[in-house]
């Protein structure tokens, strides 16, 4: 049988599946749900499409998927992002996976197109930043003659749609089959989940989607203490840098800067913050950062990070400012945050993977990081397994949640319910040894909660 993978070298399957060992001790959530779920399989007779960073970690979450009964195929959501023993040991394992770190654009967009490849086509989404759920819809648009979608389609527009074409010449009306058939799709992050309410709002999702980033137990642990760990791990094994002492600026101060303000600071660099909203600002300052406007920093600062989610933060002028050898990257979702389309008539010389060092015109010389893709999993290993298996116990509920009661749900998009968050952070208390105070009937009357939760009305911001 034809092999129906494509990794960077399945040798590494073996190295791939020790990490994978190492992580499993360290993801108490999902193998509480294999504990749980494994003889009944919830999710038999699901063929997940999975479009989600291929890491050690994402491979206990597919081999967590496949116990509970789905079928999986996957494909990475970055180009970078990719650990290739990670794909290695999925793909030995039987799972088709189609990512290589340092993948083409086409290869990332004909990857996911191979991870929709199921003989009797999939059947749910599982989502990180969108682009799964993008391409089928944008692909039943252009096939019925309309090729506009309410979401931006950033740069890649173009490779999306010369992809979307080819499958249109291959199998005629695929997408609008595809489509029908999406069961519920499960998103992961906050940029993803925005387009999700902006095709909702615009009439655009047909079936019903889990925003699982909101969930307490994702956006408030991995876009948060995730983000503190991962964030100075990338500059380092790019750079090898002194942080402490450094000025450092951090763009947006929502739950990934929080997290990535703290990053720096922790390692000693004095940390700048940039900010739209006044309350992130004031929370910024009474966290005790300066909080200042990028044009007030961008000649002294050393290390320029953005966490926004938004476009054009860091621009041509502000890079033609910034001191010689600035380091320059961003940890959100998409490359956009970075005017990088601007440097690109400007001399490069790449000093390794995944790190470029541009000259600017007044010779002054700027490090970028991942060409300004998420620098933590571009230039390391992303987040550590145990915040993701918060993460990724809420994405196997989610699955769980669309495949067995997702005809209960009109097309929209939804939030898992209090008692299940709370479950998952229960699940991850054993494992570093805390122990929960029980309330008392009449504790729990007094404050009118239930002795077992929820704890917290919907309103709690934690
Ligand atoms: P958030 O919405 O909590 O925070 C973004 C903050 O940026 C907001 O406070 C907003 O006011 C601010 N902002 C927007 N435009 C700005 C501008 N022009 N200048 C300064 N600040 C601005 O979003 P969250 O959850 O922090 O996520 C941010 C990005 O990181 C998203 O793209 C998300 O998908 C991504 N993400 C990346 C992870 C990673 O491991 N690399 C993990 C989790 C999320």
């Amino acid at each position: 049988m034809a092999k129906d993978y494509v990794v960077k070298d399945i040798e590494l399957a073996s190295f791939g599946r020790k990490e994978l060992d190492i992580a499993e001790t360290e993801m108490p959530g999902l193998m509480a749900l294999r504990e749980e779920y494994g003889e009944s399989k919830p999710l038999k007779g699901a063929r997940i499409v999975g479009s989600l960073h291929m890491t050690i970690q994402t491979a206990v979450l597919i081999e967590t998927l496949v116990e509970l009964g789905a079928d999986v195929r996957w494909a990475s959501c970055n180009i970078f992002s990719t650990q290739d023993h990670a794909a290695a040991a999925i793909a030995a394992g039987g799972t088709p996976v189609f990512a290589v770190k340092g993948q083409s654009l086409e290869e990332h967009w004909d990857y996911l197109d191979k991870s929709f490849m199921f003989p009797d086509g999939p059947n749910m989404i599982l989502d990180d930043g969108g682009d799964a759920t993008l391409y089928v819809l944008l692909g039943a648009r252009m096939e019925a003659g309309e090729d506009v979608l309410a979401v931006p389609t950033s740069e890649e527009e173009e490779v999306i749609k010369a992809q979307i074409k080819k499958r249109m010449a291959e199998t005629p009306g695929w997408f609008a089959k595809t489509k029908a058939a999406i069961k519920g799709v499960s998103e992961e992050t906050t940029t993803g989940v925005h387009r999700l309410y902006d095709l909702h709002k615009n009439g655009q999702l047909p079936f019903p989607a889990i925003n699982v980033n909101d969930s307490v137990t994702k956006s408030k642990f991995d876009n948060k203490y995730g983000c503190k760990e991962s964030l100075v791990d990338g500059i380092r094994r790019a750079t090898d840098t002194m942080l402490a002492g450094k000025v450092a600026v951090v763009c947006g101060y929502g739950d990934v800067g929080k997290g990535s303000a703290a990053s720096l600071s922790g390692a000693g660099a004095r940390v700048k913050v940039t900010e739209v909203d006044p309350i992130c600002a004031l929370q910024a300052a009474m966290d005790g950062y300066e909080v200042v406007t990028l044009e007030d920093v961008v000649q002294t600062a050393d290390v320029f990070i953005t966490t926004t989610g938004n476009k054009d933060v860091i621009r041509i002028e502000h890079m033609r400012e910034m001191k010689d050898m600035a380091i320059v990257g961003n940890i959100g979702h998409f490359d956009n945050e970075i005017q990088v389309a601007a440097l690109k008539n400007h001399k490069w010389t790449n000093i390794k993977d995944q790190v470029d060092m541009i000259e600017m015109p007044s010779g002054n010389r700027m490090i970028l990081l991942s060409e300004g893709r998420l620098l933590n999993l571009g230039n390391a290993t992303g987040h550590p397994s145990f915040v993701m298996s918060a993460s990724f116990t809420n994405q196997v509920l989610a699955q769980i949640e669309l495949w067995t009661k997702g005809d209960e749900y009109q097309p929209g998009v939804y939030i898992l319910p209090k008692h299940l968050d709370e479950k998952v952070a229960r699940l991850h208390l054993g494992r570093i040894g805390v122990k929960l105070t029980e309330l008392k009937k009449e504790q729990a009357d007094y404050i009118g909660v239930a002795v077992d939760g929820p704890f917290k009305p919907e309103h709690y911001r934690y």
